[in-house]
């Protein structure tokens, strides 16, 4: 009965560490190549499923991901053993040790069977040799306190430092204030992105879908959600936690090295709830603070792509999109420094005048299902707008 609790319990961990390292990374692994684009990307029609579930392809200006993109270094891998956070190394190690502790159960179960195996055929052939026309009956124990005490002790001593050392690792991670010295950012899931907030008494900065900080300090996230449950997931940085409507949830990670890590929702949440990526760029702490100045000025205000800026304002863009000093929507993305990006549409489009031109068209064509329409624009208001938008850096 043990010997089958503990291979089911071996299973579970090895099918859990699949899970967790294999099904990220190849959803993601796309998502790394776009980022790595410095050169322009090839298009490349892609078969894209249409909402009445047929496959149609795209045509040519949808411009996707390059498989052949050198990935950005540090970024491609999404594997929870690649911890690069206190809270991730320590949810690993717990992780690790379970492990080690079921394979010794399981060993010790298995061989305590291997040799009653053993035992019975030698004592069976040792019959036959003598000339005996059955098996002899192996000798029957009952009751025996010494056997009854060693299964009861040895297990509850197993669970009780099984739950102790689970309970140290969760008070380690899970607390309920802030580390010291932590920089707090608000985030904000919405159906399909993300919103991070910098609460700042320099003056708030609001970004989305690419979360910058600082290596070496700790991160408060303070998680907030505008619509239905989603779940911030940085494999190598911080374990899930929920944003739910109306309820704060806070988590902590305090990345250790610079590099991108990717990272994506992980509550099902709608349609495009696999292209809800998250980056997190963790930087030297003057780079770091520089981008947080970069991101606090104004938007630009570039007089050559006057025309843009007038259809932007003119047409539904500025219900839903912030650009500081021309709209205040709040429904979508903060747009004031849109340029300083390397993605579109959370993280799983490269941000180039290609793509950003097709999303502006009609959105829900590479994104089927997103919540922001096609504003039919014609052909020269497109590119006005994109231009506008290329600006905003
Ligand atoms: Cu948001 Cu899944």
């Amino acid at each position: 009965m043990r010997g089958c609790r503990s291979l089911i319990a071996i299973v579970f961990c090895v099918a859990l560490g699949v899970t967790a390292t294999g099904a990220p990374a190849g959803g993601l692994q796309d998502d790394t190549n776009a980022s790595a684009a410095g050169p322009p990307v090839p298009p490349a029609p892609a078969p894209v499923r249409q909402p009445d579930g047929s496959v149609a392809d795209l045509d040519a200006k949808l411009v996707v991901c390059d498989p052949d993109a050198p990935p950005v270094s540090g970024a491609g891998v999404t594997s929870i053993f690649e911890a690069e956070s206190p809270p991730t190394r320590e949810i690993r190690e717990l992780g690790f040790l379970v492990f080690a502790i079921c394979i010794g159960i399981f060993v010790v179960v298995q061989g305590f069977l291997a040799l009653a195996i053993v035992r019975g055929i030698r004592a069976r052939r040792a019959a036959r040799a003598e000339g005996a026309e059955s098996s002899p009956e192996p000798t029957q124990v009952y009751g025996s306190v010494p056997i009854e005490v060693a299964w009861t002790v040895i297990p509850t001593i197993i669970v009780f430092v099984l739950t102790m050392i689970t309970i140290r690792t969760i008070r380690d991670i899970d607390i309920t204030s802030p580390p010291e010295d932590a920089l707090e950012v608000v985030v904000i899931g919405h159906q399909w992105w993300w919103e991070f907030r910098y609460p700042n008494d320099a003056g708030e900065v609001v970004t989305a879908n690419e979360m910058h900080v600082p290596i070496g300090r700790p991160i408060w996230l303070r998680l907030e959600s505008a619509d239905v449950i989603h779940s911030f997931w940085v494999p190598r940085l911080a374990g899930k936690m929920d944003l739910i409507p109306g309820h704060t949830n806070y988590t902590w990670f305090e990345a250790e090295r610079a590099g991108i890590y990717l990272g994506q929702c992980a509550e099902y949440c709608g349609t495009q709830h696999a292209h809800m990526l998250i980056r997190v760029y963790a930087d030297e702490p003057d780079t770091f603070d520089a981008w947080l100045d970069g991101q606090r000025k104004p938007a630009v205000e570039d007089p050559t792509v006057a025309e843009g800026r007038r259809v932007f304002a003119e047409y539904a863009c500025l219900n839903c999109h912030t650009v500081d000093g021309t709209s205040d929507g709040m429904f979508g993305p903060n747009l004031t420094h849109l340029a300083s990006r390397d993605t579109i549409g959370s993280g799983f489009i490269p941000l180039d005048r290609a793509n950003l031109r097709a999303w502006i068209d009609d959105p829900a064509q590479l994104k089927i299902g997103c919540n922001m329409p096609s504003l039919k624009l014609d052909a020269a208001e497109l590119d006005a707008v994109t231009d506008y938008l290329l600006t905003l850096n």
